[in-house]
């Protein structure tokens, strides 16, 4: 009994202890081979955190892989997934929870391989140091400098280059500085603002707690000593307040609160706020910490916030102090990773989440791609996997933002894909584009409604989309002329036709095919707004950008009309002789043979011109479309 009270005891005691240290949270990366896992495996073990019985399993593991002769492999240790040690590589970020004395550590493990850099873009979010492994035998590695380059793009200011397995070089002190120096002439051009290079044997032991006895010449820290005692990354207190609204807290009509986290500053019962991007201003009242209420809450703090003054304010907006606002804008310069396998196109419309708020983006422009060997800039039409680049952007509404280097919070972005939900990229921003804040939309006062009631008619854009001969421009001119007729005024776009003119200089690659759908979307909405029905006849080959073009307009107006003609009854009729051609491997990329045409999945009118006359199909249509 007495036992079983101490021990209580001592564990209180100990959880005490450690509620008062500090966290630092770090990253390590490095390639496959660079014994990643090994190095955190050692420091759990060195700082005696293992239990005696993981110890045992470990020794027996280690028997059976024998991956390291009769010594304990800690890599096991860290692969705990089956399926990695099959592999003997890390698949995933995991994060690993341990302390000292000093300091309690997250450490996220991020995988080394090249297609993962998505979770390392994830690991090195939040850290405050990353550690870069590099193997004495190997030097810098290209994986070695891409892995900078993101630590550095996603604003980590200290790195330590933990130069391992130097049991296998002999311990010796020139290969050590060779790589410090490859590496310093190297990183010469990132942000960092210290780099720390430790020579060290993860297997042996070398260098991570105990001083290693083998490498005399080595004056500098070991690696757990420098983490203990490193300055983590300067808090976000002395900044002014930025209080992203994650939800409107409203359990009954009498109380209203703005709950979220505070990302940086402090915040003060009294004190003058505004809400962006309205610009609305209020007082705060109340600062309400589960059944509390402070005076005052700092950056870290998770609270509701009630005001003085019913204001509009709802997730997605920044309370911000209001002698000290940030920027809103609607365009946007950012250092971007590229994480998804389909590559990323001018145009094409995402979903961009920026701390609490969500709003429509597209890629208005790719600056450059850089080699992450040259730092050379390469110019590009498209972002593959794995790509680093400049690129622009345009979100659909302004939103409240920092520079990523001022705020990471505040700055740091992913596109998501609209069809399949995926993470496809990170950003990080850069600046807004001035531009932005000096554009203002005009209020004209006749308005579309205005000329539809002069037309006697409504507005639409009729999105005829299907293979190359299926009868697109068939059917909208046997429609336009039906329509003209009856006395409305309409409009055909056409692929080939205006290919000829604004898109002229527009391929039929999938970046331009992007290009070419994107402008004629912006075309058909200025003429919808001018109170046309406009016909168009594309093969608009992409869901994701008959979807973007369908997002431009209002519910009804947008309608899509599926001319579901099979690829071999298109192939026979053949007007244009162009799939002969393409056969023939006269045309590479042509839509149903050397390029993808993505069926709608729910079109709002589907005709089928293999069976249906024209003359049937116009009535069919004609039927389904109300336009009076
Ligand atoms: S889209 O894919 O970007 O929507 P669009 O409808 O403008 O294509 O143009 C298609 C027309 O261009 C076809 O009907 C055909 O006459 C011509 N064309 C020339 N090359 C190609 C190609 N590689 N793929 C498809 N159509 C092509």
């Amino acid at each position: 009994m007495t036992t079983h009270v101490n021990a209580v005891e001592r564990v209180n005691q100990y959880l005490d202890e450690q509620a008062n240290l500090d966290t630092l949270r770090f990253i390590t990366c490095g390639s496959v081979d660079d014994g990643k896992s090994t190095l955190i495996g050692r420091m759990l073990y060195e700082a005696q955190l293992i239990f005696e019985d993981q110890v045992a399993s470990l020794q027996n593991d280690s028997k059976k892989m024998g991956t390291q002769g009769g010594e304990i492999d800690f890599a096991l240790l860290v692969d705990g997934l089956a399926s990695e040690r099959e592999q003997g590589i890390t698949i995933d970020v995991a994060y690993r929870f341990f302390s000292t004395d000093r300091r309690k550590f997250i450490v996220s493990d991020t995988p080394g391989h090249e297609q993962y850099t998505r979770n390392m873009v994830t690991g090195a979010s939040t850290a405050d140091v990353a550690v870069i492994l590099i193997d004495a035998r190997q030097g810098v590695l290209p994986q070695t400098r891409r892995h900078s380059m993101i630590c550095s793009a996603l604003g980590i200011k200290n790195v330590v280059i933990a130069i391992n397995k130097m049991d296998l070089v002999e311990y010796n002190q020139e290969t050590f500085e060779r790589i410090l120096d490859d590496y310093t002439k190297f990183a010469s051009q990132l942000q960092f603002d210290e780099i720390t290079a430790i020579p060290m044997s993860a297997l042996k032991g070398d260098n991570i707690i105990e001083r290693s006895s083998h490498m005399h010449w080595y004056q500098g820290p070991t690696l757990l000593g420098f983490l203990e005692t490193v300055d983590p990354r300067l808090t976000r207190i002395n900044q002014p307040l930025r209080f992203p609204v994650q939800w409107v807290n409203r359990p009954n009509l009498d109380f209203r609160g703005f709950s979220g986290t505070v990302e940086s500053g402090a915040v003060e019962v009294g004190q003058s706020i505004r809400v962006l991007p309205s610009g609305a201003t209020a007082k705060i009242k109340d600062i309400i910490l589960f059944e509390d209420h402070l005076d005052k809450a700092e950056a870290g703090q998770a609270i509701t916030l009630t005001l003085d003054t019913e204001i509009d304010a709802s997730r997605g907006d920044v309370i911000v102090a209001s002698d000290a606002p940030c920027e809103v804008a609607d365009q946007f310069e950012i250092n971007c990773v590229w994480m998804d396998q389909e590559p990323g196109y001018i145009g094409r419309s995402f979903w961009l989440k920026l701390g609490t708020t969500m709003v429509n983006a597209h890629i208005t422009d790719i600056k450059h791609k850089v080699n992450i060997n040259t730092f050379e800039h390469l110019s590009a039409t498209q972002l593959e996997l794995n790509d680093l680049s400049v690129v622009t952007i345009k979100t659909d509404r302004p939103i409240a933002f920092e520079r990523y280097q001022d705020c990471a919070p505040m700055g740091a972005l992913i596109l998501i894909d609209r069809m399949s939900n995926q993470t496809v990229a990170a950003g990080m921003i850069a600046f807004a584009l001035r531009r932005s804040s000096n554009v203002h939309r005009q209020q004209l006062e006749i308005d579309k409604n205005a000329r539809r009631t002069l037309n006697g008619h409504t507005s639409r854009v009729l999105w005829f989309t299907g293979l190359s001969g299926s009868g697109k421009s068939t059917i909208a001119n046997a429609l336009e002329k039906e329509l003209h007729a009856q006395g409305i005024r309409t409009y055909i776009l056409d692929g080939d036709n205006v290919r000829h003119g604004l898109n002229s200089d527009l391929g039929f690659t999938d970046a331009d095919r992007v290009e070419n759908i994107r402008r004629i979307g912006e075309v058909a909405r200025l003429m919808v707004d001018a109170g046309i029905v406009v016909l168009t006849a594309f093969i608009s080959p992409f869901r994701a950008e008959r979807e973007m073009v369908r997002g431009l307009f209002e519910d009804d107006e947008f309608v899509e009309i599926f001319v579901d003609t099979p690829l071999d009854v298109a192939e026979t009729r053949d007007p244009k002789g162009l799939y002969k051609k393409a056969r023939l491997g006269e045309i590479p990329n042509f839509t149903g043979i050397g390029s993808p045409y993505e069926a709608p999945e729910t079109p709002d009118i589907r005709i089928d011109t293999e069976t249906e006359s024209v003359e049937h199909i116009i009535k069919q249509l004609l039927k389904e479309l109300d336009l009076r």
